[in-house]
């Protein structure tokens, strides 16, 4: 029997949601803890358990049909895959933020600072639209301590309930997108494949209805 196949986060902020929204949808999967895959029981479904920024490739070359992962992911690595759905959890916004006793002005300040992010093509399309031209410092985690290190003047990460920006002494400056878990679709889905998931996303359609 053919089975759709969807990518959610292994381990961070979206894991637990992303599997709740299709519990609600009914939809029971075999969890074994450590397993990178699992198949649902009642619903031709397969999880691949993925790392969130791996999930916009392997929805490209179609790997995975169907992805949840957070519309921020997709903007900086993925603006070729369509959005199916909106999931209204997970709600982030991505920033551009400095250290707090900075006076600051406009976006313009930016110019020719360092910016240490793990979004480059996100910051570098808003500064690109602002005019501005900053030196950016790619890094993959624990960005806001870049400062505090000497190592950029700013950052630009993700920014949920504020608590990291503030207790590394950081202010939020810009808001460049905002941000939350969306279902995904591979360009690449079989006819077949589209049918089942249509089937889920009228299940997932009901539940975020029953939610409000
Ligand atoms: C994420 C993100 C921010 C923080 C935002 O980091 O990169 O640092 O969460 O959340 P907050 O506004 O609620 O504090 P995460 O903790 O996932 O770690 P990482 O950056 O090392 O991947
Ligand atoms: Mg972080």
């Amino acid at each position: 029997m053919t089975k759709i196949r969807i990518a959610v986060q292994k381990s961070g902020r979206l894991n637990q949601d992303s599997l709740s929204i299709l519990k609600d949808c009914g939809i029971s999967i075999d969890n074994g803890k450590d397993q990178l895959k699992a198949t649902a029981r009642n619903f031709p479904l397969e999880v691949l358990y993925l790392r969130n920024g791996d999930i916009p490739q392997y929805l490209r070359d179609g790997v995975v049909d169907i992805a949840i992962l957070g519309e921020n992911v997709l903007v900086e690595k993925g603006d070729d895959i369509s959005i199916a759905e909106k999931l209204n959890f997970s709600k982030c916004r991505v920033c551009l933020a400095v250290p707090k006793g900075i006076t600051y002005n406009s976006v313009k300040d930016f110019e020719g600072k360092r910016i240490a992010t793990s979004y480059p093509n996100t910051v570098n399309d808003y500064l690109k639209s602002k005019g501005v031209t900053a030196d950016l410092h790619i890094i993959n985690g624990s960005v806001e301590i870049a400062p505090n290190i000497g190592l950029a003047d700013g950052i630009c990460d993700i920014v949920s309930s504020g608590s990291t920006l503030f207790k590394n002494n950081l202010k939020e400056v810009e808001v460049i997108l905002e941000s939350e878990a969306v279902l995904a679709v591979s360009p690449k889905i079989s006819q077949e494949r589209k049918e089942i998931l249509e089937k889920l996303q009228f299940r997932i359609k009901s539940v975020l209805q029953a939610r409000q």
